[in-house]
């Protein structure tokens, strides 16, 4: 297969596994992390053909982590990307560079991002949970959930990463998860991105506040 066709091979392949995914999860947020990817990856100066078919098949794994929580998306995604990359007839290097982005795009335990790939795939993903598009997806995450629309603004709501449905909101989140995130990012672009995404946020919640109070 031509690079073209390769390409297209993995969409269409890596697509497949969002039929049924949730808003906050679906194939549009495979394709923004797919446009952050290459505007990061060119700025960076990365292998663009290795970070395009990363970002396709990152989230290949998703539907079954969602069906059963103790499988990991980044393990099981990976190995069906192997799977699907081996079909498309791709040499050894760039299989191995892609299937390392997506285990290690969770950055949890050993898998850390090592290559420049990698870095990038994780900044892109942790960058559709902020900003504007991060709002949006906390508030669809919060209807899924039934939880709260607003809660206290001025709660120190602590660092507990464990979500109770019940006694959580998106202002929870953004103070226990999504503010830190700008902190978290592994590239140059990545972090100035992340920190013009922060800023926005800080802006909306504020705004959110002041509008709950009655004073605009
Ligand atoms: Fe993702």
């Amino acid at each position: 297969m031509n690079e073209d066709k390769e390409s297209l091979f993995i969409m269409t392949e890596a697509r497949g596994f969002f039929a049924d995914s949730k808003p906050t999860h679906d194939w549009a947020h495979v394709l923004r992390v797919h446009n952050l990817c290459m505007h990061i990856g060119r700025i960076e100066g990365a292998d663009l053909n290795i970070l395009s078919h990363a970002a396709y098949l990152h989230d290949v794994g998703r539907c079954f982590e969602e069906r059963d929580i103790s499988i990991c998306h980044a393990e099981k995604g990976a190995a069906i990307a192997r799977d699907i990359m081996v079909r498309a007839g791709m040499g050894k290097d760039v299989i191995e560079a892609v299937v390392h982005c997506i285990r290690s795009h969770r950055f949890r335990n050993e898998n850390v991002p090592s290559t420049l790939e990698a870095k990038i795939l994780y900044d892109a993903d942790k960058l559709d949970a902020i900003g504007a598009i991060g709002i949006a997806r906390a508030y669809s995450y919060a209807g899924e959930h039934n939880q709260m629309l607003v809660s206290d603004f001025e709660s120190d709501y602590g660092s507990d990463l464990k979500v109770d449905h019940s006694d959580h909101s998106p202002i929870k989140e953004y103070k226990v998860k999504l503010s830190k995130i700008k902190d978290r990012m592994l590239t140059g672009e990545g972090k100035r991105m992340a920190e013009e995404r922060d800023a926005f946020m800080r802006r909306y919640f504020s705004r959110l506040q002041q509008e709950c109070n009655g004073e605009l």
